[in-house]
């Protein structure tokens, strides 16, 4: 990933420059091409949030061709948090893809946007942001931890890391996940397109979605949702 690389000074939102690169007909952008932006002046979050380009922090996204199964593409937010962990090694997953502080500090986020035809992708865009510098109030910045990172050598480690993660077997990303993780044992708030859900986070199903137990005894799997965790 990142043997093509743009960068921009400002971008409204790398996920969008990713697409429109990869719909220039005069040089659409190949698989794994990245872009890179300074600023962003509409980055979006999960969930339909804004997502605040703290100064110093690294932004981008990188492009995946497909066509992408859906199982496969499920996976991907959890392939792609375990290789952020790896990459800035500290902190640990909030399911699905958060990378928390070990106070519970959010350092980075990760956003999947695929363009879906029938029941695969045709491509993938995967988002990225990492606080490496500076922090949004409440978040927390990964120099805090890693004095001296420079962006540049961040991005090259992140890159690494998702090219292998992508690459890895269901069951291998599903444990590697399952090490890197701040949610499994927890009791949590889980607030889904349905409503909220409360109970203890067990483990995940096959898939990815998030187990949960409520106080009634019922196992309930999340497949999209945001977690508190609580206490
Ligand atoms: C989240 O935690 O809600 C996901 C945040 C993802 C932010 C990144 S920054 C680079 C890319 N461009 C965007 O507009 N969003 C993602």
């Amino acid at each position: 990933f990142g043997r093509a690389l743009r960068y921009a000074g400002t971008a409204s939102s790398t996920q969008d420059e990713a697409r429109a690169w990869a719909d220039d007909p005069r040089d659409p952008a190949p698989h794994g091409a990245v872009f890179v932006a300074e600023r962003q002046t509409a980055g979006r979050g999960r969930r339909g949030r804004g997502w605040d380009t703290a100064h110093g922090s690294l932004v981008f996204s990188v492009l995946l061709h497909g066509p992408l199964p859906l199982p496969d593409l499920a996976l991907m937010p959890l392939a792609a948090g375990v290789a952020l962990q790896r990459a800035c090694g500290v902190g640990g997953l909030k399911w699905p893809n958060d990378l928390l502080t070990p106070d519970g500090r959010k350092l980075a986020g990760i956003l999947l946007e695929a363009d879906l035809r029938g029941e695969e992708a045709r491509r993938a865009v995967l988002g990225i942001g990492v606080n490496v510098h500076a922090a949004p109030e409440g978040a927390a910045h990964l120099g805090e931890f890693v004095p001296g990172l420079s962006r540049a050598d961040l991005l090259a480690r992140v890159l690494a890391e998702l090219e292998r993660c992508l690459a890895a077997s269901p069951d291998a990303v599903l444990e590697a996940w399952r090490r890197s993780n701040v949610t499994l044992g927890r009791e949590v708030h889980v607030t889904t397109g349905r409503g909220t859900l409360s109970g203890t986070a067990l483990d995940l199903d096959p898939g990815g979605s998030l187990l949960v137990l409520t106080p009634e005894g019922q196992t309930v799997p999340v497949h999209a949702g945001d977690v508190q965790l609580v206490g």
